[in-house]
This record gives structure tokens, C-alpha cells and sequence, in this order.
């Protein structure tokens, strides 16, 4: 558990904003008093086209039923519905290409049309509610138009971030048997093309290690030409988006479907190596979204230009980039680039460009533009920012000042807002207007949300205490299992505390005097790497797939920049032994190439020996210890003790 500072330093929300704020106090008051007539009241903010007959049906628990018997389109409510009532002239996304001069402003009108006729291709190829689709896309338009389209013909989603592997595209495909793949020919980074395609080709080829055969789901292939670079072809498989969908009517009718229909799955890593399936609802899933992007970001859907940098293959990309802001009639931008191409400015000038008046990012971007200095963000005008949001990981209180100053101009609200893949969307956040905040304080859970800081028997903590963080009370975006694998969705986070059947979310925390809630990170096998999960199991397997290694053993330690960093040890095999920097090097690479650069370890060390208990496990504490360069704690439960000295020597 990383330890973050604490504070005490408080901010109260100023009249001028309080006076305009969406939320007031009684949201709180009016949650506490019924909390299932609280969530019907917010369900009120979507259209329907049948009414619900009970809130919640917890009579299956883990598993939740919400709005049971209503029935609804996704799609319909983030797009037909704001055309209906007049606003399909407003900008839904401003997009911004890497290219500078690409850039492209795309009504609420314009974006119905685009998802009608990709939905209605993607129904020409035989596709029926229920059926997974996955989505491997850098952030250009079409990916938003894809998620859409799947949402509007109840097609399950399962969006891959295009920086993973192709391993790692394969075995999302194949766990949820996918039947098209949509794609594009490449991406611009950093002012160059990169391939994407030839990741897909590779993942559904034969040739990966671990794969029998092709990937035996998929039969098409949809591909959006990005950057016009050469791409292998498959001319049963593959098709160009240019060549189907521009042709395609561009009126659809939206079919209902029930509140619980599968909306999408994403992959999030757990304790052990293989991701889990996180599978997401339709109508609880959109109604927290939607209320918590409302009031949490004080949204003005007339006014707000509105940005959330995170990219559309995390579940910040899906609740915040694409599902919340939609439903509540946004003007979104939505960028290609990364923060420093062409220069360190980029941010900073698509802020002042646009006039972005809210801006959620995360704080392993906030320490990098501390790091680049504050003469940059001082060189714009960035005067429109009024609320400020941090997701991902805990937020160190000097970033937090360091944001609200540089960005916020010294008064814009921050949000830190604690959430996870599995809850779906927001559930511990102050509200702005209302809220009193303290720099790296999550603060309190959101009305209608319950939870608790709680020891290993499910008591709740004494004030400054650490604890487990746990859900205490079913929400409306919570997961409803993982795909294909209900008992490791009961296992993973029900089991520890059955008796009190309060969720386990993974992360410490500790409840202060003031009753403001502090995540300290994540207590099981974790990491959090720029804001970025990954388990350590992952990684050794990645490491021990390579035919140097013997063993390996990984670790999360704290660094200033990335929040954690993965730091490796490893045994290699007798022949390798002593093959030096160019071995790392290529073990650092091996592990890119078979989960992604995100995963690469900081630091590999090569050890003779492994702290291991008596009966074999890994002693992980230990290690991280010395990655951090602490003393290391207690080790007369190692079966050999020397080892510890041994390593030290290192
Ligand atoms: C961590 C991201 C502290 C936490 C939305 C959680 C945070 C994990 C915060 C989920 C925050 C997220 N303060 N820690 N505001 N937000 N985390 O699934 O450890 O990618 O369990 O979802 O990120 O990461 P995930």
C-alpha cells in the first residue's frame, strides 16, 4: 500500500460557485432518507421506453438487477434524444486530430447520422443483440461511432486499448468470442504513422505463441483508413469502413432493450494473470453515469466545453469520454495526440482554443506538467477552466495545489474522484458548490452511494485508521460479473466479507477526523502504473515466458512520476547467467511486446535467489522494500533468511 500524505489543508466551495452549482446539499439529505427512491428519481433523467416495475432486485446477490423491467436504448438517449428536443446543431465532439491541421466538429445531428449507418452495416452482416464486437482503435471519430453503433443494436462492446499487444487482443477476442474486430489501417503518433491493423492480423492469426489456430470467432474485419499506410488483406475477412458505411442510410430506428442487457465488457487485470471480463448494464450503468458526469462536474450542457483526456480503451474513456457526457448533451473534446506532440503547449492550446471549462485527467499527467514546468500553462489564456477532475490513482497534495493553481487558475474545484472498471462509474467524489475539499482527498462517497472503511472482520475503522475500502450497499453501475467466470466474480470480491455481502474493492483507506474518506492504494497484488492497472502475476508470466528466465518475482514500488513503477527480479536459466544490460534490455522489450509498453518493468535484477516463505510463497513485501530502498522489514518467515542479505548486497 503506497502511502500518501496527508492533510489537512481544507478548501470550502466558494458562494460564487455554490450559487451556480448543479448539486446542493439535498442531494445528500434526500439519498439518506431512501435510497432506492433516490436512484428512481435520477433514472427520471433518462428517456425509457418502458417504465420499470421495482429499483432493485438484490434477491440474486452479487448479483444486482436494476430498473428491473425497463427498457431502453443507450444510444438513443446519448444522441436521438438531444436532436429531438432541438439541440442537433450543438457540437458533440470536438475532435482534434494529431496532424495539427486535423481537426473535425461533429453536431449532435451529424454524429446520429454516422452511428445510424455504421449500425446499420453492422446489422447487414447478420449481427443480433447480445453478440460481441471488439474494438481496437486509437481516439478518432469512428470509435466513438462504433461504440454507438454497437450500443444502439444492443451488440456488447469490448473495447481494447489500441497500445496493447496482439497477444493481448487475442485473448480478448477469443475469451469473449467476438465476431468482428473494428480496427483502423494505423495511427498517427508523434507525427508518425504507426500500423494497427498488422496487431489485429497477428492476433487472429495462428502464429502467436499459446493460440491454437486462427481466432475461430471473428469473421469480419471492419477497417477505418486513418493514416493510408500499407496493410496486409484478408479479402474474405476484410473489409474498408469507407467502402460499407458512408453508403448506409443514415436513419435508424433504436430497438429497446431491457435495463439489464449487456451494454459492453472490459478487460481490467486482477490478482492473477488473466484479465477479467468486466461485464457493464445498460440502463444502471447509464443512469449513474449520467448522474454522476452531471453533478459532479457541474455540468451546463448549453456552455460546458468539456474534456476528458483519457483514452476510450479505459472504463474512464467509456463512463466519462463517451456514455455520461453523451447522455447529458455535452460538447466534448476528444483528442488523438499525446500531451507533447508536438511540444509540451498541446494541452494547453486545446484548452484555450476550445475554451475547455472542464478538464478530468489524472495526476500522473498533472506531475508530468509539473515536471515541464508552469511557464507553459502560464503562456495560455486558460481563463474558461472552472471545475477540474483527477481519476486513476491517489493524488498527492502538492499536484492537487499544484493543478488547482496552474490550471485552475487558483480557484477552480477539484474533484478527485475515486472509482473503479467493476464500480462502473463515480462513487466517492466531492461535489462542487458543495463539498468542502482537501488536496488528495477523495472525500466523501456521492448520494445514493454506501461505503465503508472496514478491518478483516467487516467493523468499521476508527478514524485515521487504515482499513479495507468496501462497498456496503448495490449500486446502479456495478458490475454484474465477470464474463464467462461467475465464481471468480464471487471469489474476487464477495468472499472476503460474505457474512456482512459487502463488495471488496481492493484499495486501503482510512476514514479521517473530519469524516473525509483517503484511498491509499491498492492491497492486493495490483499495481498502479500511471493510473494504469496491472498485475504483477501479468508481468512474471510475461517475464517467465521468455526462455532466459527461470523465475520472476515483480513489485510495485512508489515513484514520483508514474505513481508506482514495476520493478522485476528475476533467476535466469544456467546458461544465461551473466548475460548483462543487453538481456534486460531484452527482457523489458519482451514484456512490451506481450502486454504492452504500459507494463514494461522500470528496473530488472537479475538475483541468484528469490524471499521465499516456507512453503514457497514469494515474499513480495520484502522486495518491495528494497525496490524502495527501506529497511527491510521482518524476515524470520523466510526459509532462508541470507537471501534478504544477499539481495541487499545488490
Ligand atoms: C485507483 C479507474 C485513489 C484505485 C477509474 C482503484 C484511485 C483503481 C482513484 C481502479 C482516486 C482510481 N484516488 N485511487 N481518485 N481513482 N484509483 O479500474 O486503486 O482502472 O482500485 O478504474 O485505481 O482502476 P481502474
Amino acid at each position: 500500500m503506497s502511502d500518501s500524505s496527508t492533510t489537512n489543508e481544507k478548501y470550502a466551495p466558494s458562494a460564487e460557485f455554490a450559487a451556480q452549482a448543479n448539486a446542493t446539499a439535498d442531494l445528500y439529505t434526500e439519498a439518506d432518507a431512501d435510497r432506492l427512491a433516490f436512484w428512481d428519481k435520477q433514472a427520471r433523467r433518462l428517456t425509457w421506453d418502458q417504465e420499470w416495475s421495482e429499483v432493485l432486485d438484490w434477491s440474486q446477490a452479487p448479483v444486482s438487477k436494476w430498473f428491473v423491467g425497463g427498457k431502453l436504448n443507450v444510444a438513443a438517449n446519448c444522441l436521438d434524444r438531444h436532436v429531438d428536443e432541438g439541440n442537433g446543431d450543438r457540437v458533440a465532439v470536438h475532435w482534434i486530430g494529431e496532424p495539427k491541421s486535423d481537426a473535425r466538429d461533429i453536431t449532435y445531428s451529424e454524429l446520429l447520422a454516422d452511428v445510424s449507418r455504421a449500425a446499420n452495416y453492422l446489422s447487414s452482416l447478420g449481427l443480433v443483440a447480445g453478440d460481441r464486437v471488439a474494438i481496437y482503435m486509437p481516439m478518432i471519430p469512428e470509435a466513438y461511432i462504433a461504440m454507438l453503433a454497437c450500443a444502439r443494436l444492443g451488440l456488447t462492446h469490448s473495447v481494447v486499448f489500441a497500445g496493447f499487444s496482439s497477444a493481448a487482443l487475442r485473448s480478448r477476442v477469443d475469451d469473449a468470442e467476438a465476431k468482428v474486430v473494428i480496427t483502423s489501417d494505423g495511427q498517427f503518433r508523434r507525427g508518425k504513422p504507426a500500423p494497427l491493423k498488422a496487431a489485429v492480423d497477428e492476433a487472429l492469426g495462428s502464429d502467436l505463441p499459446n493460440v491454437d489456430g486462427p481466432a475461430a470467432s471473428v469473421h469480419k474485419v471492419l477497417v477505418v483508413r486513418r493514416t493510408g499506410i500499407d496493410v496486409d488483406w484478408d479479402a474474405e475477412r476484410d473489409v474498408w469502413w469507407d467502402e460499407v458505411v458512408p453508403e448506409q442510410p443514415d436513419t435508424h430506428t433504436p430497438e429497446s432493450f431491457d435495463a439489464e442487457h449487456p451494454l459492453f465488457l472490459l478487460y481490467t487485470s486482477g490478482t492473477t494473470g488473466k484479465p477479467k471480463g468486466i461485464v457493464h448494464s445498460s440502463g444502471g450503468y447509464l443512469v449513474q453515469a449520467s448522474y454522476t458526469h452531471y453533478n459532479v462536474f457541474d455540468l451546463k450542457p448549453e456552455s460546458d466545453v468539456y474534456w476528458c483526456t483519457a483514452d476510450i480503451g479505459w472504463v474512464t474513456g467509456h463512463t466519462y469520454g463517451v456514455y455520461g457526457p453523451l447522455s447529458n448533451g455535452s460538447t466534448c473534446v476528444v483528442y488523438e495526440g499525446t500531451p507533447n506532440s508536438p511540444d509540451e503547449h498541446r494541452h494547453f492550446e486545446i484548452i484555450e482554443d476550445k475554451k475547455v471549462s472542464i478538464y478530468y485527467s489524472a495526476p500522473t499527467l498533472v506531475r508530468t506538467f509539473m515536471k515541464w514546468g508552469h511557464e507553459i500553462p502560464a503562456a495560455h489564456d486558460l481563463s474558461s477552466i472552472r471545475v477540474l477532475g483527477s481519476v486513476g490513482e491517489p493524488i498527492n497534495p502538492e499536484a492537487w495545489r499544484w493543478y488547482r493553481d496552474n490550471i485552475g487558475g487558483g480557484k477552480a474545484p477539484i474533484v478527485d474522484t475515486w472509482w473503479q472498471t467493476e464500480t462502473g462509474a463515480i462513487m466517492v467524489s466531492p461535489l462542487p458548490g458543495v463539498t468542502e475539499t482537501k488536496p488528495g482527498s477523495a472525500m466523501r462517497p456521492l448520494p445514493g452511494i454506501s461505503m465503508d472503511v472496514v478491518d478483516n472482520d467487516g467493523e468499521t475503522v476508527a478514524s485515521e485508521e487504515q482499513g479495507l475500502l468496501v462497498g456496503t450497499e448495490p449500486w446502479p453501475a456495478m458490475l454484474r460479473g465477470i464474463w464467462g467466470d461467475m465464481d471468480r466474480y464471487r471469489d474476487t470480491y464477495w468472499s472476503h466479507f460474505a457474512e456482512q455481502g459487502y463488495y471488496f474493492a481492493g484499495d486501503g483507506a482510512k476514514w479521517d477526523s473530519d469524516g473525509a474518506l483517503w484511498v491509499l492504494g491498492r492491497v492486493d497484488d495490483v499495481m498502479n502504473i500511471s493510473g494504469h492497472r496491472i498485475s504483477t502475476s501479468e508481468v512474471e508470466s510475461a517475464l517467465v515466458g521468455h526462455e532466459a528466465v527461470a523465475e520472476a518475482a515483480v513489485v510495485g514500488a512508489s515513484d514520483e512520476q508514474t505513481g508506482q513503477a514495476i520493478v522485476a527480479y528475476v533467476i535466469l536459466r544456467e546458461h544465461h547467467i551473466g548475460s548483462g544490460d543487453e538481456l534486460v534490455d531484452a527482457l523489458k522489450a519482451a514484456v512490451s511486446k506481450e502486454i504492452s509498453p504500459i507494463a514494461k518493468p522500470r528496473d530488472i535484477t537479475v538475483v541468484p535467489e528469490l524471499p521465499k516463505t516456507r512453503s514457497g510463497k514469494i515474499m513480495r513485501r520484502l522486495l518491495r522494500d528494497l525496490a524502495e530502498g527501506r529497511e527491510v522489514g521482518d524476515t524470520s518467515t523466510l526459509s532462508d533468511p541470507s537471501i534478504m542479505e544477499a539481495l541487499q548486497k545488490k
